[in-house]
């Protein structure tokens, strides 16, 4: 039997806690600090399996890490040349960003490269990043647009510009990366925001990035310098608890030192359209990284069109913004998400078929999904959700929204397929349960 979560009805989140360090900016910390010069200090690195996977593909590439201990890793950065090949595959688990970050930095190296990883990650697309690193002339080749990815060495990559057709931060990411080792200048154009980790993180190792409107633009040839870096919660985990408290009559919790990246706070600004009280509290900036501790308190909220600028802002953080809706007064419409189809599951489906099989009027829809919610009179302590059991498709983010459901559920809530919640969010059952929820794991 696969391992699965149970968790009972009902209850409130309270406390101060503090989520596990950001994926995100986890498996840049390993990428960047081995192509550096010196010796990176990490602390608040995410101890879970996807940064993980990032640790040991550099390890095979012959870089030294040490840790983690405690959050901490110490990377000895070999230079952009020097990463050996490796005599095995790389395995990226459950994580696309690592393969396909790893992609654009690869295609520079003077070696072949595999990039392997599990049933779910083989299955995601890999051409958006494959067809402009080739524009770039490296020599890639996926298995019809998916993993396993082998790469060739070549002679050299060539600068370009690049108008991506879809928001994603993993694709500009890859491109930058490349753009690294690459002659002359690489200039990417996004549709929308997304995430700037990358860019900001390059900065602090030293490299000049150009930032104007939707463009980025980096000159290869550039060196990056170690530095240290201290990774934020991460605001995708927090917003488990966002959600949590914001549907749990009673609710009064702060989740401490959570990284704000404004590229990152869709979350914040859908559920503040909602009617979520959530409060800033003591913002700084940590690293290069905007952090602040937020207060969350139970409050009504109510069903909103989602504007589709915050979507790429918001994009992990649907499933629960779903079990959101749900909870809330009137309808909740999202449109322009259609890549929830291609993440770790196809969220619009698995999440549809999991709300409605708790009583819920869920409508996927191409690009996004139609919630019902509730009637104006509804008592704001009723529940909304009918017990049941659910699969989670082995996806972290599908298996912890429904977690946090069980808060406004009649019965019991089980939930099959959880082990992938230890790629982003290691713990999460005991500070879960530590805040208020009804939640026990099972094997
Ligand atoms: C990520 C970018 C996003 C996000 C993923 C992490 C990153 O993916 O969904 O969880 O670290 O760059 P896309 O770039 O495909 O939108």
């Amino acid at each position: 039997m696969t391992a699965r979560f149970e968790v009972g009805p009902g209850g409130r989140l309270s406390g101060r806690l503090r989520v596990p360090g950001d994926k995100s900016i986890s498996h840049r910390s390993i990428m960047l600090g081995a192509i550096a010069e010196g010796v990176t200090q990490v602390s608040g690195f995410l101890e879970g399996a996807d940064a993980i996977s990032t640790m040991n593909v550099f390890r095979s590439l012959g870089v030294r890490i040490d840790g983690p201990t405690g959050g901490r890793v110490t990377v000895h950065g070999v230079g952009l040349g020097g990463l050996k090949a490796s005599d095995h595959p790389l395995d990226c688990g459950n994580a696309g960003t690592a393969m396909r970050l790893l992609m654009g930095l690869l295609s520079g190296q003077g070696f072949a490269s595999t990039l392997i990883g599990d049933e779910s990650l083989t299955k995601r697309p890999m051409r958006r990043v494959a067809d402009p690193l080739s524009r770039m002339g490296a020599d890639i080749r996926t298995h019809e647009g998916r993993p396993p990815v082998r790469i060739e060495p070549v002679a050299q990559l060539e600068g370009i510009r690049y108008e991506m057709p879809m928001a994603s931060a993993q694709v500009k990411s890859a491109l930058l990366l490349a753009g690294l080792s690459a002659k002359g200048v690489t200039e990417v154009i996004e549709p929308a925001p997304t995430r700037d980790h990358t860019e900001r993180m390059l900065e602090g190792f030293g490299v000049r990035v150009e930032r104007e409107g939707a463009s980025v633009r980096l000159r290869g040839g550039q060196r990056l310098r170690a530095t240290s870096i201290d990774v934020p919660s991460d605001i995708s985990s927090a917003a488990f608890f966002m959600v949590g408290a914001s549907i749990a009559p009673g609710s009064d919790l702060v989740l401490e030192h959570v990284g704000t990246n404004p590229t990152r706070t869709g979350i914040l600004s859908i559920l503040r359209l909602m009617g979520a009280d959530i409060e800033e509290i003591n913002p700084r900036v940590v690293g290069g990284e905007p952090v602040a501790d937020l207060r969350v308190r139970h409050a009504r909220l109510r069903g909103i069109d989602v504007p589709p600028e915050l979507v790429p802002l918001a994009i992990d953080e649907f499933p629960v913004l779903f079990v959101a809706a749900a909870c809330a007064e009137g309808r909740t419409r999202v449109t322009g998400a259609e890549e929830l189809r291609v993440k770790e599951s196809d969220r619009i489906a698995v999440m549809a078929r999991g709300l409605q099989s708790l009583g819920v009027d869920a409508t996927p829809t191409e690009d996004g999904m139609v919630i019902g919610g509730r009637p104006a009179a509804f008592d704001p302590a009723a529940p909304v959700f009918r017990g049941g059991q659910i699969d989670s498709h082995g996806d972290h983010r599908i298996a912890m929204s429904f977690a946090v459901a069980a808060l406004r559920a009649s019965d019991t809530v089980l939930i099959d397929d959880t082990a992938n919640v230890a790629t982003s969010f290691p713990g999460f059952v005991e500070l879960a349960r530590a805040a208020g929820l009804a939640i026990d794991a099972r094997s």
